[in-house]
């Protein structure tokens, strides 16, 4: 089984990243070979400054090995040291229905929410696509606001088999039900662009102060409150033990804590979940070509499979 996901480097992770995505591929790198990059070319539609788009990129890679990524097992590289990668981009547009692209919702979002229309945010899901599809990969681990991208990459891949007999595998989404979608401290989904995100790695007194800006409503410390609506309450089930997380329920349910309590318990809890990641970062930026060395060896695997894989598309559409 191939196992394949990408993070785009356009600033710090946040606790969304890791649950819906970071967490999930830590866990299945065990199950078959997996390969996860940095989407430096897909970063390029946003961010328009070279040096912190290098510099993000590789603190994006940082930040994943220190949350666990085994570059033993798993490969680790870098979009754009697999060019090939906006070769098949370019094959796949040329059988890629207009339609399809414009009911993309997170194009529509990006619009909405004032981002410049340019062509490649328009034709991003074909990219994602061609990463996807570049490495026959089986299984993407994502959070749920990739799920249509991956439904456009087995559209696209079936009208390639259609048009060309069997080239490309249908690779499946990887969901996690309970974390598909983690709020930030405004309720909305968490989302650098949404600017309500906790970033895994910030500093103590800065995660505290995001946690304690978290929204509720106004209810008195005495009044019941509803676990089920409080983003306190989510984000603590995702860091909490069972019974931590029974006992939280049961007091917002019987009142007299008031939610600055509910914060800290939530902020303690954070910080402790993460204090394991912290260490590893550390421990990583010690050795200075550590994670360029990761880089670099990833970047050959991927070639490698991005290289077959291009052979056999080159053939069948007819141009070797
Ligand atoms: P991005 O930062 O947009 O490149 O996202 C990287 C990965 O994190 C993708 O698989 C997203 O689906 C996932 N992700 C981002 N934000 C969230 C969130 N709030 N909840 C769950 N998954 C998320
Ligand atoms: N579009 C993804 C995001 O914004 C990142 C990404 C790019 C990706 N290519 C991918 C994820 C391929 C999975 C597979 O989160």
């Amino acid at each position: 089984m191939r196992i394949l996901s990408g993070i785009q480097p356009s600033g710090a992770l946040h606790i969304g990243n890791y649950f819906g995505m970071m967490r999930p591929a830590v866990a299945l790198q065990t199950e078959g070979e997996a390969l996860y990059f940095v989407a430096d070319y897909h970063a390029l539609t946003s961010l328009r400054d070279p040096e912190m788009l290098r510099a993000n990129s590789r603190r994006v890679a940082l930040d994943f090995l220190a949350c666990g990524l085994n570059a033993d097992r798993a490969t680790l590289f870098r979009h754009s040291d697999v060019p090939q990668v906006t070769e098949l981009a370019w094959i796949l547009s040329t059988v890629a229905p207009m339609g399809l692209l414009e009911r993309a919702h997170s194009y529509k979002d990006k619009l909405a929410r004032g981002m410049s229309p340019n062509v490649g945010l328009f034709s991003y899901p074909i990219l994602m696509a061609a990463d996807i599809l570049i490495y026959d990969s089986d299984v993407v681990p994502v959070g749920k606001d990739q799920k249509q991208h991956i439904e456009i990459t087995r559209d696209l891949a079936v009208k390639m088999n259609e048009t060309y007999g069997q080239i490309f595998k249908l690779p499946e989404p990887r969901i996690q039900p309970t974390t598909e979608t983690v709020p930030g401290i405004d309720g909305q989904k968490m989302s650098k662009s949404y600017g309500n995100n906790i970033d895994i790695f910030g500093d103590e007194k800065e995660m505290r102060k995001r946690v304690m800006s978290i929204v509720t409503d106004s209810l008195a410390v005495d009044a019941p409150k509803d676990p089920a609506t409080s983003t306190i309450f989510q984000l603590y089930s995702l860091v909490a033990s069972k019974d931590e997380t029974v006992d939280m329920r049961e007091r917002f349910v019987k009142g007299g804590t008031g939610y600055g309590d509910f914060k800290k318990q939530l902020f303690e809890k954070l910080w402790e979940y993460f204090a394991p990641m912290r260490k590893r970062r550390e421990e990583i930026l010690k050795d200075k070509s550590y994670v360029d060395d990761v880089l670099a060896r990833g970047a050959k695997r991927a070639n490698e499979i991005a290289n077959q894989v291009m052979d056999r598309v080159r053939k069948a559409v007819g141009l070797r």
